[in-house]
């Protein structure tokens, strides 16, 4: 028994120096110690049927081995649980001298700053900031404004067509419906949904049939405009435009007026800017001119106020289409269209 005690106790303390969680360290305490199936129990139970000098001399070893397992459990439980608490400090250590983590802002596209300059600009001027259906019907993106089916007008905007068929109609190329090529669909739009007078610029992307290249792109923004009243005349265009470009380019621009022909305008105009890069003297942007193309515009055709359901011997407006796209490049010296949709954060970064 003495022998059976003292090969418990080397045992023991070896396997209590090896345990490595408590857990383990419980498991171990409960085999050795525990009443019903500890081992020091089991050996214990031959003790009745020693001598009474045996006994004392068995129980004296008995207690001893008790103790030092007692210890040896007590001091590795110590020692594992400091060990535990390290471990999870390490693990959850934040050194708050370190610089934080650095979270990328995006920023706004060229386009859309330019935009909301314009929108404040023309707000500022009573005009309302209108949207309209990139993909529109055929009618509002030609015939409402005076561009009827065979027209040679529509040559000028190579479009996307789509096929599509409303429920209950017969013929697909009825409702026919294209990308729009232009914003000025909103303009027959915004006469039937809010009357007469009315101001309003309508930003918007439009579609062309394009072969890209640095200045040509199948998708492009422009700015609409439109502002219907009694007695308007051209004077109220030319002020008008002074106005936002004086507030885009923060200084004052020369412009002319030029004809141009537009079916939904009558008259029409080309309104040229003095080239901001010579000053008028002549470069190769203005190709020598010293002028530069901005925005075709003009007094809206009676045929248009009629389709958007306003009394043309009654009132009267302007409209004009400017190259949102155009004016960008212009402003920030952008010389390649492509830029704007390519993605490329070198070039959307310089904007932020
Ligand atoms: N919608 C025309 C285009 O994209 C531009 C235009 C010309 C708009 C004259 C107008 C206008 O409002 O009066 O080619």
């Amino acid at each position: 028994m003495i022998n059976k005690l003292n090969e418990l106790k080397s045992k023991a303390v070896e396997s209590i120096e090896k345990a490595k969680t408590v857990e383990a360290l419980e498991k171990i305490d409960n085999t050795l110690m525990g009443r019903k199936v500890g081992k020091l129990n089991d050996i214990l139970k031959g003790i009745k049927d020693l001598s009474a000098k045996d006994k004392a001399l068995v129980g004296k070893l008995a207690n001893e081995v008790k103790t030092v397992i007692s210890e040896k459990l007590e001091e590795k439980k110590k020692e594992l649980n400091k060990k535990t608490l390290n471990d999870n400090l390490e693990k959850d250590f934040i050194d708050v001298t370190l610089p934080g983590k650095k979270i990328d802002q995006g920023s706004l596209n060229p386009i859309s700053i330019v935009q909301y300059e314009l929108e404040d600009i023309f707000k500022s001027m009573g005009f309302m900031v209108l949207d309209g259906p990139e993909l529109e019907s055929d009618y509002y993106n030609f015939e409402g404004l005076n561009i009827p089916e065979h027209h040679p007008a529509r040559d000028m905007t190579d479009t996307f067509y789509i096929k599509s068929k409303v429920k209950g109609q017969k013929s697909k190329v009825e409702n026919k419906q294209v990308l729009r090529t232009h914003t000025s669909p909103v303009q027959v739009r915004a006469m039937l949904k809010y009357g007469a007078p009315m101001r309003a610029v309508v930003p918007g992307r439009v579609f062309r049939n394009e072969a890209m290249d640095a200045s040509h792109e199948h998708t492009f923004n422009q700015l609409e405009g439109l502002m219907i009243d009694k007695d308007i005349s051209i004077a109220n265009i030319i002020a008008v435009m002074n106005k936002l470009l004086t507030g885009i380019f923060k200084k004052d621009v020369k412009t002319r007026l030029r004809p141009g022909f537009f079916p939904f305008v009558e008259p029409g105009f080309e309104l040229d800017i003095n080239c901001l890069i010579c000053g008028g003297k002549g470069c190769s942007v203005c190709k020598q001119t010293g002028w530069v193309e901005l925005l075709p515009c003009g007094m809206v055709h009676p045929n248009v106020l009629k389709a958007g359901g306003i009394n043309s011997d009654e009132y009267s407006g302007f409209a004009f289409g400017l190259g949102l796209t155009r004016l960008v490049m212009m402003k920030y010296g952008i010389d390649d269209i492509r830029h704007f949709a390519s993605g490329d954060l070198r070039f959307l970064k310089q904007f932020s």
